[in-house]
């Protein structure tokens, strides 16, 4: 078993960035975009969007939603002007990029890289091309921060959004609004449940656990079970041995008395099923009799699966 989740872990590492090959959800709390305006030569004005919403697929394919009924320009009567003339009540506006993940599959918590994304605009039926440069950190295990490295200039003109610019100078009596507009982003995205993984079995998901996991970090965490999980073979104590789980169904270990809702449970111990069950033992598998409240940190049971798997399973 060691050697087959070696293996997957290897090939995984070629195919995919292991770290990152995991689905992403923008945070709308933490994110923000927004773009200036400049009227009468003189005047700047900070806009911005406050309803965002978006996903990062585990290749790296970037897709963001802006509600644009959600712009933001500090003034009533000019966001229904917004909203009404220039965006011409579409909706949404939608930016799709794509990002080489495996520039970012190094990042360890706290490291940052720039990233050239190419990106494309779809608003009110046109679509605009850019390129982006972005600075990205990985803020914890679970989060990355995307934002514009520099300033990222769009122009009206080729957005298609000139007769709305034209409409607003009209109704403000204004003898000019600049016709480049420059849109600063800050992204945050986090993590997709790991325990989305569970029912399809990604391996990829498997493979990260394990080369994110950090064994002696994993052989700490190992203390909480001791009390009652031995790892040699055949020794049990208030629990069962826990020697070569991974790839066993539940509740078949020889010689050990197990309830009978764990061994009715069907469950065969992936990395996926495992991290399941010691985040929440009881709920996973309702009157199995492991009295343990389970893990909280998401960190502590990828630790403790690297562990399990280098030292539970020869
Ligand atoms: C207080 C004792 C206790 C602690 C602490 C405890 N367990 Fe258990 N564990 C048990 C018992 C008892 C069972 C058998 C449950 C049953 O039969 O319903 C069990 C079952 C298991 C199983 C299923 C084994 C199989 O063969 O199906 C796994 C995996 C497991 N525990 C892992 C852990 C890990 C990892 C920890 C530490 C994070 C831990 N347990 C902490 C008592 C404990």
């Amino acid at each position: 078993m060691k050697l087959l989740l070696k293996a997957v872990t290897i090939a995984s590492a070629i195919v995919a960035s292991p770290a990152l090959a995991t689905s992403w959800t923008l945070d709308p709390e933490g994110s923000h975009l927004a773009y200036g305006s400049i009227k009468k030569d003189t005047v700047g004005e900070v806009n911005s969007f406050s309803s965002l919403s978006g996903h990062v697929s585990p290749d790296g394919k970037v897709e963001i939603e802006i509600d644009l009924s959600s712009v933001e320009t500090n003034i009533d009567i000019r966001n229904e002007r917004m909203i009404e003339y220039v965006f011409r009540k579409t909706g949404t506006a939608t930016l799709s990029a794509e990002f080489d993940m495996q520039d970012v599959a190094d990042l360890n918590v706290g490291g940052a890289t720039t990233v050239d994304a190419d990106a494309v605009l779809s608003l009110a039926g046109t679509d605009v091309e850019f390129d982006a440069e972005m600075f990205v950190a990985r803020l914890s295990e679970t989060s990355v921060m995307v934002s514009t490295n520099d300033m990222v200039f769009l122009s009206t003109e080729d957005a298609g959004l000139n007769a709305g610019v034209d409409k607003l100078m009209e109704l403000a009596n204004l003898p000019g609004i600049t016709r480049t507009v420059p849109i600063t982003a800050r992204l945050i995205f986090t993590m997709d449940d790991k325990k989305a993984g569970v029912a399809a079995g990604v391996p990829t998901t498997v493979a990260a656990a394990i080369i994110d996991g950090d064994v002696k970090a994993g052989k700490k965490v190992f203390r909480k079970c001791r009390a009652c999980h031995q790892l040699k073979e055949g020794r049990h104590g208030v629990g069962p041995s826990l020697h070569g789980v991974f790839g066993t169904s539940a509740g078949q270990a020889d010689g050990f008395k197990f309830s009978s809702a764990l061994q009715g449970s069907g469950v065969t111990w992936t990395v996926e099923t495992l991290t399941q069950f010691l985040t929440d033992p009881k709920g996973t598998v309702p009157g199995n009799k492991m009295q343990f409240p389970g893990l909280k940190k998401d960190e502590e049971i990828v630790n403790l699966i690297a562990y399990l798997n280098e030292e539970a399973a020869d």
